[in-house]
């Protein structure tokens, strides 16, 4: 059975290494899912004030008809950036129309430090309880000093990431199936 991902990183650079490390993962999928990567770009500053903008209702559309999600987030002051906060903050407003609830859900990660943006993986992870989803633990995938593992092609050149990116998506790919099963037998 086919599994539709949706996957998008919390860096709106040019050059990022998690949109890289998205990009990479796209090669690594299991034959049976497909992903389309979503850009944060041009999300405006969260306002619940205001009507959703068109990008945000697409942004929640594309959320809701996916069977599971791929983040990858940069950490940014030992957590998630502001710009992934506000797009998370976007699509679970109002509470009663949460994207989020209940969808399965992948962590990544590239940094250029040590930890390889460990500590904004369990930030992330935090908020997944509020939003209701439901996350794969493991294998935990973090480039470390992304700025030596990525060659000019976006090629990243560490197996052992890569090893662990492939099984981490053929984990989150069975629990889309598993959670489809359960939404079918309402027990989900
Ligand atoms: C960083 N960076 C960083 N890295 C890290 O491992 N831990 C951290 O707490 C921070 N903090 C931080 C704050 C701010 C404001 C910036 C701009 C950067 C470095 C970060 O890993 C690096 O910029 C990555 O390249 C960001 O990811 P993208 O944009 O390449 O995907």
């Amino acid at each position: 059975e086919h599994v539709k991902i949706l996957a998008f990183a919390g860096s709106l650079r040019k050059d990022s290494y998690n949109k890289k490390l998205l990009k990479v993962a796209q090669a690594l999928l299991p034959s049976n899912a497909t992903m389309e990567i979503f850009d944060l770009e041009g999300i405006p500053p969260f306002n619940p004030d205001l009507e959703p903008p068109e990008i945000v209702k697409t942004f929640k559309a594309k959320i809701k008809s996916a069977d599971a999600l791929l983040i990858a987030t940069p950490e940014y002051n030992y957590s998630i950036p502001g710009v992934l906060k506000n797009a998370i903050d976007w699509a679970s407003f109002p509470p009663n129309d949460n994207a989020f609830d209940g969808k399965p859900v992948a962590v990544i990660s590239a940094s250029i430090g040590m930890l390889g943006g460990a500590r904004a993986q369990y930030h992330l992870r935090q908020i997944f309880v509020f939003l209701n989803m439901i996350p794969v633990n493991r294998p935990e995938v973090f480039v470390t000093f992304a700025h030596k593992k990525f060659d000019e092609n976006g090629n990243l050149m560490d197996e052992d990431a890569k090893k662990f990116l492939k099984q981490l998506l053929e984990n989150l790919v069975n629990l889309a199936k598993l959670v489809k099963i359960g939404k079918e037998m309402k027990i989900l």
